[in-house]
């Protein structure tokens, strides 16, 4: 595995692969890897010749009161992750590398953003969406991979794609859950002993919803109410949002007729956790 840090670098080994006429498969990541990462990696490597993984703790999705100071970091782990799975490059840029000098040009997904996360964090989805852009005309991959617990992210890339005709396949991975229920999540790091078992209460939430899915309720008002239930059963969960909307343009939706995500953010003390599911999955698994 390569571990490089300038968008030159990449760009070098990237056109020879394609001169060789080798597939290439992007999987952009923040780093602090976990297993949840680690399926899309191996998914990458399914599915394409080579794979570049980013590192890149990207500053413009953070608010001004968020945690991009203290979001953890371990590269030295990470590295030895993506090597044993396989990974041809990691790269791992600098913020100047990223954005050097003063950026002008942002990319803006509208509507999709305005919704759940992107209430309390305005400007996150651009962020998202410039580095997500900057990351694919760097490495120009055939397939790039994204996991579906940031189902709106997942959501608003798509429609990026979309818009903007960027010929690249976005592949959407499943939630990788704790034995436990607890999504996999770098932020965990971050709960005390006692905040890990009432961040029990997102997962059981989704069990909830998931078991009203399947029993046949189409209404969206009951299934948010009987998740917020048990969300608030723990005195410690503070509920940011739990809403029901269409799964691709993320408006809200009253009844199941389309597949609909019901999606939650909620805050352990001080750390916001986010989870999910799709009405379509709980339909698959019938
Ligand atoms: O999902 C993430 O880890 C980040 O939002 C992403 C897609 C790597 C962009 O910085």
């Amino acid at each position: 595995m390569r571990v490089l840090t300038t968008v030159e670098d990449v760009r070098n080994q990237v056109k020879a692969w394609k001169k060789e006429g080798l597939t290439v498969g992007l999987v952009p990541t923040m780093g602090y890897l976990h297993e949840g990462h680690a399926s899309l990696v191996q998914r990458a490597k399914n599915e394409n010749d080579r794979v570049v993984v980013s590192v890149f703790v990207n500053p413009t999705q953070f608010g001004p009161n968020e945690d991009l100071a203290t979001y953890p970091r371990d590269l030295e782990h990470d590295a030895e992750l993506l090597e044993s799975l396989g990974v041809d490059i990691l790269f791992h840029p600098t913020p100047e590398e990223m954005y050097p000098g003063k950026a002008r040009t942002w990319v803006t997904v509208e509507d999709l953003t305005t919704g759940l996360c992107g209430k309390t964090r305005p400007t996150h989805f651009r962020g998202v969406c410039t580095v997500v852009s900057k990351l694919m005309n760097i490495v120009t991959p055939d397939k790039a991979y994204f996991g579906r617990k940031d189902a709106q992210q997942l959501a608003v890339i798509r429609q990026m794609v979309k818009d903007l005709n960027i010929g690249i396949d976005i592949v959407g991975c499943p939630i990788v859950r704790e034995a436990d229920g607890l999504a996999k999540s770098s932020r965990n790091k971050y709960l005390s002993e006692s905040e890990r078992q009432s961040a029990l209460v997102l997962s059981k939430a989704v069990a909830e919803g998931k078991a009203l899915v399947a029993a046949g309720q189409t209404c969206t008002q009951t299934i948010v109410d009987a998740m917020v239930r048990v969300i608030e059963s723990d005195p410690t969960a503070k509920i940011d949002y739990v809403e029901a909307v269409d799964a691709l343009t993320m408006a809200p939706v009253t009844e199941i007729k389309e597949p609909v995500l019901f999606a939650m953010a909620v805050y352990i003390g001080k750390t916001r956790l986010i989870d999910n599911f799709g009405s379509d999955e709980v339909n698959d698994a019938n």
